[in-house]
């Protein structure tokens, strides 16, 4: 009864709160397996973002439950964002579920596994669901743990949260349900973490929050201008061995001079920033209850590039928005365009029952979505394109990641920018920066040979 699998969907977060569930139970001697086949426990951890998240996550429960009519000992439990949001009316529709877990509980799965186990082992009856979806007070500090018993994953790139939950009430979005209130752990916690991050071979550290730039707000006084976020920016810039630090995501409202000023001198930050813009209709963003305007945005990324020139950027759009016209759409287009995104996540609206923009419906016909959708992946492919085609010739900075996943030889890394990079390698360059002259280009990455210096 000790092998696990645990299937994430969603975001960083969800793979990060993923991590520490595995490492807590392997500390506890389970072993986590990379298919259910041979898993005697099953751990969905999921997502509401959007409906199709959740549809996709209770199918694949669905199919696991059925498992155990064939391997009656099969456990199998939700986690995460939906466990949270749909609660127990998810028993209804699966009642053989054995545990159902929040997002203020994941320290305690390994607990609840091995009542069940013991219940079982005691030949009882199959305990009831376990069901564990309360506020934990403090639960942020919990979050730490996935570092036990991991000593054998040895990542180049490691994520660390900073916060949990969120306080803004984006008219479209589940979150502030699925996750709390916002709440912040320590500066000295997190430097702790990512000092042994960075001792087991990590170099690029990426800070995790659902709206980074209101870190410690509450919490940590300002030092001069200095907002708490940017604090917590020079204090990990100061750990050595990290070479590397992002974040993700900012919200355009906090993203305040300090924070742009903070690109110029801590150079770790390298030149890419993902900055969510929702839409580029003023009218739209005010629907969704997003406090600010498309002047603001530009004028956050004209500063931005000033301090960093050559800066990427990479944002989020949702496409579909109640209320949404063919000229809203067009602004949006535009303002796509002129802000020539290098990267950028483009959603369709989904109706989250319970956000202020439910009663909205969702008039938007979905041949329209997919329209809208399809002519800002369109306008990505070529921007992108564009950008990684300029680079050909010159000689970029990259951090090795790992061996590509289509072999040949070939390695993977990141330059500044957070571009793609496939080259021929050897395995000793994982985890090193190194020279790659970028040789040819397409939308989705570039490739390059090492640079030997003479
Ligand atoms: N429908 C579609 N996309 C959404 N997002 C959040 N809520 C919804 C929704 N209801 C998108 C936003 C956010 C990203 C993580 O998911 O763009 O930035
Ligand atoms: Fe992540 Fe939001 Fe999905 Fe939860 S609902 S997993 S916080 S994207």
């Amino acid at each position: 009864m000790n092998r696990v699998y645990i299937k994430t969907y969603g975001c960083q977060m969800n793979e990060r709160d993923s991590e520490a569930v595995a490492a807590m139970l392997r500390a506890r001697g389970y072993a986590i397996v990379s298919h259910e086949d041979e898993a005697d426990v099953v751990l969905l951890n999921t997502c509401s973002v959007r409906d199709q998240a959740e549809q996709k996550a209770i199918g694949k429960a669905g199919q696991m439950i059925k498992l155990k009519r064939k391997r009656p000992h099969l456990l199998v439990g939700i986690m995460g964002c939906m466990a949270q949001n749909r609660g127990r009316e998810l028993l209804d529709r699966l009642p053989d579920l054995d545990l159902l877990v929040g997002t203020q509980k994941f320290h305690h799965v390994p607990d609840h596994l091995e009542n069940i186990v013991s219940a079982i082992q005691a030949h009882g009856p199959r305990p009831s669901t376990i069901v564990d979806l309360e506020e934990e007070a403090g639960s942020q500090n919990t979050i730490r743990p996935h570092l036990e018993g991991a000593e054998d994953e040895k990542k180049v790139s490691a994520f660390v949260s900073i916060m949990q939950g969120c306080n803004m009430q984006c008219a479209y979005c589940i979150v502030p349900t699925t996750r709390g209130e916002e709440r912040c752990r320590p500066i000295a916690a997190i430097v702790e973490e990512v000092v042994e991050l960075a001792a087991r071979g990590a170099k690029e550290i990426t800070l995790l929050g659902q709206i980074v730039n209101s870190y410690g707000r509450r919490e940590v006084p300002f030092v001069g201008k200095i907002s708490p976020f940017v604090q917590l920016l020079e204090a990990v810039h100061a750990v050595d061995g990290v070479e590397r630090i992002r974040f993700t995501s900012p919200h355009p409202r906090g993203f305040k001079e300090d924070l742009i000023e903070a690109f110029g001198r801590l150079p770790k930050l390298g030149s890419y920033v993902h900055l969510p813009l929702q839409s580029g209709s003023d009218s739209i963003l005010k629907a969704m209850n997003r406090p600010y305007t498309q002047e603001a945005f530009r004028r956050i990324v004209a500063s931005l590039r000033q301090v960093v020139p050559g800066l990427y950027l990479s944002t989020d759009i949702i496409v579909g928005f109640p209320g949404e016209t063919d000229e809203d759409f067009e602004a949006t287009r535009a303002f796509f365009e002129e802000m020539a995104f290098d990267q950028g996540f483009i959603f369709k609206y989904s109706v989250r029952p319970g956000t202020t923009a439910a009663p909205l419906g969702d008039p938007i016909a979905k041949e329209i979505k997919e329209a809208r959708n399809q002519v800002l992946l369109d306008l990505l492919e070529k921007q992108s394109l564009r950008r990684h085609t300029a680079l050909i010739g010159q000689v970029e900075m990259v951090l090795v990641e790992a061996p590509a996943r289509r072999g040949e030889g070939l390695y993977m890394g990141r330059t500044a920018g957070y571009r793609k990079v496939l080259f021929p390698g050897r395995e000793r360059l994982i985890g090193a920066l190194v020279p790659v002259k970028i040789t040819e280009a397409s939308a989705s990455h570039m490739m390059g040979q090492l640079e030997v210096s003479e």
